[in-house]
C-alpha cells in the first residue's frame, strides 16, 4: 500500500506498462494479458498485473500531466520495487512531416515544469529517457520490421493555449511533437536510479488540425501497446 496505489506488496511486476487514462489500462489488461488481477483501484486509477506471453507484467495508468504521472511513477519506483516503466501515450505533432499514427520513441523530454528542479534539483529543462528501454524500444521495433522514430519531444502542463506559435522550448530542442508526462517520468526515474521510456502515438497534428477520429482511437494504438509488451517482457 502506498499512498495512492492500493495494491498489497509484492502484487505488481517489476515492469509496467503506464498509458493516461484508466480504461486504457483496463482494455490493455483485457485484450493481451491472461490471468490478468486487478491490484489497485484507488480513485478509479486501475493497475492490472497478468502474463503477457508468459512473462509476468503490470499495467497502470498515470493520469495526466507531470503532478499525477510524478506521484505514480514515484510511488510505484519507491514502494513497489518497480524497475522499469514504459510510458504509452498520445502526442500533438508540431510539425506535418510527422503524420497521425507515426510511433515516436522520445529521446529527449524537453519542458518549462519545474518538476525536476523543485523536486530532485536537477538544473535541466530537458531530459533523456533513463535505463535500457529507449535503446530497446529500438531495437526490438527494428528487429519487428516496424516503424519507429527517434525524437525530441515538448513536455507541457499545458492543453489549451492562446497562441499557436511554437513554445520556445520546443523550438530550442527541436520538439516534433507535444505530451505532457515524460518529463517527470524521466526526472524520477535519473533521480532513483531507475529505467523509464516514453512511447508516443501522433492522435493530432497541430498545424492542420487532424486528428485520429473516435472510432479509430482505439485501434489506432494497436502497435504501440505491441511493441510496448514486447519490449517490456525483455528488460
Ligand atoms: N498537447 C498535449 N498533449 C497531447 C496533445 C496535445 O496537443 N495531443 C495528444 N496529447
Amino acid at each position: 500500500m502506498s499512498i495512492h496505489i492500493s495494491a498489497a506488496p509484492g502484487s505488481i511486476a517489476p515492469s509496467i506498462l503506464m498509458p493516461g487514462d484508466p480504461l486504457r489500462a483496463r482494455l490493455i489488461a483485457d485484450q493481451y494479458l491472461t490471468d490478468a488481477e486487478l491490484v489497485s483501484q484507488t480513485r478509479n486509477v486501475y493497475f492490472y498485473t497478468g502474463y503477457y506471453q508468459g512473462h509476468r507484467i503490470s499495467v497502470g495508468a498515470s493520469g495526466m500531466g507531470c503532478a499525477s504521472i510524478g506521484i505514480y511513477s514515484y510511488e510505484l519506483y519507491t514502494q513497489y520495487d518497480v524497475q522499469n516503466i514504459i510510458r504509452i501515450g498520445t502526442c500533438g505533432a508540431y510539425t506535418t512531416e510527422r503524420k497521425l499514427y507515426d510511433l515516436i520513441n522520445v529521446s529527449l523530454s524537453a519542458s518549462e515544469s519545474s518538476f525536476a528542479r523543485f523536486a530532485w534539483d536537477m538544473p535541466e529543462e530537458a531530459l533523456p529517457p533513463a535505463g535500457p528501454a529507449f535503446g530497446l524500444l529500438n531495437d526490438v521495433a527494428a528487429e519487428r520490421g516496424q516503424p519507429l522514430i527517434s525524437a525530441p519531444v515538448h513536455c507541457s502542463d499545458i492543453f489549451y493555449r492562446k497562441s499557436m506559435d511554437l513554445p520556445a522550448i520546443a523550438d530550442k530542442h527541436a520538439c516534433v511533437a507535444v505530451e505532457m508526462e515524460a518529463f517527470a517520468l524521466f526526472a524520477n526515474a535519473q533521480h532513483l536510479g531507475k529505467t523509464a521510456a516514453c512511447l508516443l502515438t501522433v492522435s493530432d497534428v497541430i498545424p492542420t488540425h487532424e486528428k485520429i477520429s473516435a472510432d479509430q482511437r482505439e485501434q489506432s494504438l494497436t502497435p504501440m501497446i505491441e511493441l510496448a509488451l514486447a519490449t517490456a517482457i525483455r528488460l
